[in-house]
């Protein structure tokens, strides 16, 4: 296997490369003035199976869907036996269904675009709806870094803690976090206005006072549902507040916010590079290739 470092993803690919022992391919891009993509894999793939590591996540996602489907094109020009897209951060995967009339399905259509440029198949992280994937035009799976954001808390020093889900949809991501942690697990309730996009949310049955108490969630975008669930931890009086999340978009002053709702820190992997990825894909990522 030879592994394609995608623009979006070059740390990431090149410790995926150095775990699996196998070469790693630059691809050179670049954006033309008319705002344009272009990419070129600058090494033989010819005969070969490749992982093309590419996170789609903001700034430019469209940008970056665009040259995951040129990368997959261009491997299969140059010959490469197998495509297998590693997508940490897959964009539009929230888009997985007909909420109002009139919509489509955007991580369905994202799949056939790249099934249509040469994907042959998926690897991707925390995806929003692992039934999004059933639809998909290729195999396509989905694995879970909570495990590991969760060992990032137990060795500093917080193993005891308390692992929340901010919804009920996340509380599959709380008891993954649990196992680790093995301090108790429980969720919010949060009810979204599918018109205005404004939540509201409640906790029942749940005391977390003098507790410390970890919030996990798949994507943190707004921050929006994180500021929410501190603030009735501070409420209920929480003793310490961290959160932590496969996916940190932390658009516009998300971070700040947070920080200012008392969470003490704040803990992503590197689906998305910046400053609170600290947490990186690459064992769980190449552990999967490496069993495929
Ligand atoms: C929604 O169900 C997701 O799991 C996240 O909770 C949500 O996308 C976070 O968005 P925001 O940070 O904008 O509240």
């Amino acid at each position: 296997m030879k592994v394609i470092s995608g623009p979006a993803s070059t740390e990431l690919a090149e410790k995926i490369s150095i775990e699996l022992g196998c070469p790693n391919v630059p691809v050179a891009s670049k954006i033309f003035p008319d705002g344009e993509s272009y990419v070129r894999i600058d090494g033989d793939v010819s005969g070969e199976d490749v992982a093309l590591v590419q996170t789609t996540c903001p700034p430019a996602q469209d940008g970056r869907l665009l040259q995951l489907a040129f990368m997959a094109d261009a491997a299969k020009r140059a010959g490469a036996r197998k495509v297998t897209a590693v997508v940490p951060y897959l964009a539009y995967a929230r888009q997985d269904k007909v909420f109002l009339a009139g919509e489509g399905v955007g991580v369905e259509t994202i799949a056939r675009m790249l099934k249509a440029a040469g994907l042959d198949n998926m690897l991707t992280v925390n995806i929003h709806s692992e039934a999004a994937l059933a639809q998909f035009p290729f195999p396509a799976e989905t694995v879970s870094a909570i495990p590991l954001l969760a060992e990032h808390f137990v060795a500093e020093g917080h193993g005891d803690a308390f692992a929340l889900a901010p919804d009920k949809g996340a509380m599959y991501i709380a008891e993954q976090a649990q196992a680790v942690l093995g301090g108790g697990a429980g969720h919010l309730d949060k009810k979204r206005d599918r018109y205005t996009g404004q939540t509201v949310q409640t906790a029942s049955g749940l005391d977390l006072k003098g507790q410390t108490v970890i919030i996990f969630d798949d994507i943190i975008s707004t921050g929006g549902t994180i500021v929410g669930a501190a603030k009735i931890l501070k409420e209920q009086g929480a003793k310490h507040v961290f959160c932590a999340c496969v996916h940190p978009l932390l658009i516009g002053d998300a971070e700040k916010r947070i920080l200012e709702a008392g969470v003490e820190e704040i803990i992503g992997t590197d689906s998305v590079p910046g400053k609170v990825s600290k947490v990186s894909l690459a064992p769980l990522l190449s552990g999967e290739l490496r069993a495929h």
